[in-house]
């Protein structure tokens, strides 16, 4: 089949935020407990840190990573997790129905963050807790001034504070299954007054409100409206949520559900605007996509689990290949919304839905870990308005879906376009033609392609699909794609 990728200098969607690219570490599972911190094994460095795990992180190039939950997060006392580690009391996460043994907490947090080249994204627990324990954090975290918090922290061996810019007020507020789950009207003014206090104690913070968990919420919408109506001048972000569930209905059907997203962001988006329109502000509200990814192995498993042990092998998706080219697409999709879309957490990091998985003797890289090691090492600039011309196929839910779908991004080095491309194709190759107006001067480069002719292979401690660098003719402006892969190419001038 023949497609075309049509863009003009100038025309262009936005500047990309490189915290599109963030991630998620929840206390949850093997995520921080055999995922990032393991004191006992003798991969860790001197700190408990997994270097292996630094290292493959590092590869990933992830700007920011939100912490500490999640659902977590809602019944989370901070306080339990700083200070000396051996009076760190033990505590019940009700909502995962484990032990948190809380020997690892924010200075830990903070020091491992550092390790990976990131940035924190912090969430406060307004589940159980309330304005006073979010100002106690904040002023933990960001204040050098000569008071308590910040004297305990001092204490505890930081001097300087972290200055965590971005904030999360709580998390997913809006599910009944959210320890101190909230009507949008409570959670709106709890969270109005929070970020009140929290902007009197650090006015240069940044603040995401929670949207909906996903759009299937009953609320979802009049959730968002009563939010932003009380909150719009307080808050910098809205936050969205979506997990992709089990592909019952084929690969073609799995691979159309980022169709979903792209709906999803657009809802929000125009509910934001309409808010913006009532209340007759100047200010654009932009989105928090705090988690996203595809959800669904562990599910059966999950609910057979024994409450109460302390990091169990909970959410532990072992991803096919279609999951990883719907992770592409997600990608594609975050981005042609980069107009808005300013932060993206991918959901989670390690072991727990994660695109990096562990045991006591190593780790292996998941098939989601390459569209995204891809999107966020080549990912960086400015979208362009492109036009997709391919052939579509009829999905139940979706209507007509391209089987191309793509996107271009002007790097800030202002010497080479690279463009993600996924065909959704089981089985045709695809010539995409590259009609680029002012930009005659770029050559083909490179070509990084991840295919397979199973979409349900998966990688493992064994085996595992990497992408290869393809050969290609510099001078033609044409590029064979084939049927159920994702293609990064690259131009150079
Ligand atoms: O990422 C797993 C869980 O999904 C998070 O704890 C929660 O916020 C969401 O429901």
């Amino acid at each position: 089949m023949e497609a075309k990728l049509k863009v003009s200098e100038g025309f262009e969607i936005a500047k990309i935020d490189k915290r599109i690219y963030s991630s998620f570490v929840e206390h949850m599972g093997r995520c921080v407990y055999g995922g990032i911190y393991d004191p006992k094994n003798s991969l860790s460095n001197e700190k408990g840190y997994r270097k292996d795990v630094i290292e493959a992180i590092n590869e990933l190039s992830v700007p920011m990573i939100r912490y500490p939950g999640g659902n977590f997060v809602s019944g989370y006392r901070w306080e339990d997790g700083v200070g000396p580690k051996n009076e760190r009391p033990r505590k019940v996460d009700l909502h995962w129905r484990t032990v948190e043994s809380n020997q690892f907490g924010t200075d830990e947090f903070m020091d491992w963050v550092k390790e990976v080249n990131a940035e924190a994204m912090m969430a406060v627990n307004l589940g159980t807790r309330g304005i006073q324990e979010a100002c106690d954090l904040l002023e933990y975290c960001n204040l050098d001034s000569d008071s308590y918090w910040a004297e305990k922290r001092r204490a505890h061996g930081r001097k300087s504070a972290y200055k965590v810019k971005t904030w999360c007020l709580g998390n997913e507020m809006d599910g009944p299954w959210q320890t101190g789950h909230k009507t949008a009207y409570e959670y709106a003014r709890l969270a109005n007054e929070t970020a009140n206090a929290m902007r009197l104690l650090d006015p240069a913070i940044e603040l995401v409100v929670c949207g909906s968990s996903n759009e299937s919420m009953p609320t979802f919408g009049e959730w968002e409206e009563t939010v932003l109506k009380e909150c719009y001048d307080n808050v910098d972000y809205i936050s969205m949520h979506q997990y992709f569930d089990a592909p019952t209905k084929g690969t073609l059907h799995h691979l159309a559900k980022s169709v979903r997203m792209d709906k999803f962001i657009d809802s929000v988006v125009s509910i934001c605007d309409s808010i913006k329109a009532i209340k007759r502000s100047d200010k654009t509200m932009m989105i928090s996509f705090d988690e996203w990814n595809a959800w669904y192995h562990s599910n059966e498993h999950d609910l057979e689990v024994t409450p109460w042990q302390e990091a169990p092998n909970i959410l532990e998706d072992n991803y096919t290949f279609e999951d990883g080219l719907l992770v592409g697409l997600a990608l594609i999709t975050l981005l042609k919304h980069a107009d808005r879309v300013k932060i993206a957490c991918m959901a989670q990091l390690v072991n727990v839905i994660a695109p990096i998985f562990t045991n006591e003797e190593g780790l292996f890289k998941q098939t989601i870990f390459y569209p995204y090691a891809h999107a966020s090492n080549y990912g960086r600039g400015t979208v362009l308005q492109a036009i997709i011309e391919s052939p579509t196929y009829e999905v139940e839910e979706f209507g007509r879906v391209s089987y191309l779908d793509s996107v271009v991004i002007e790097n800030d080095d202002n010497e080479h376009l690279t463009i993600f491309a996924v065909n959704r194709s089981l089985n045709e190759t695809m010539d995409l033609s590259l009609d680029f107006m002012g930009y005659e001067a770029y050559q083909l480069e490179s070509h990084i392609e991840y295919a397979s002719t199973d979409p349900v292979v998966k990688n493992s401690f064994s085996s595992s699909i990497e992408p290869v660098e393809m050969k290609l003719d510099a001078n033609i402006k044409q590029v064979t794609i084939k049927p159920l892969s994702w293609n990064v190419i690259r131009l150079k001038k």
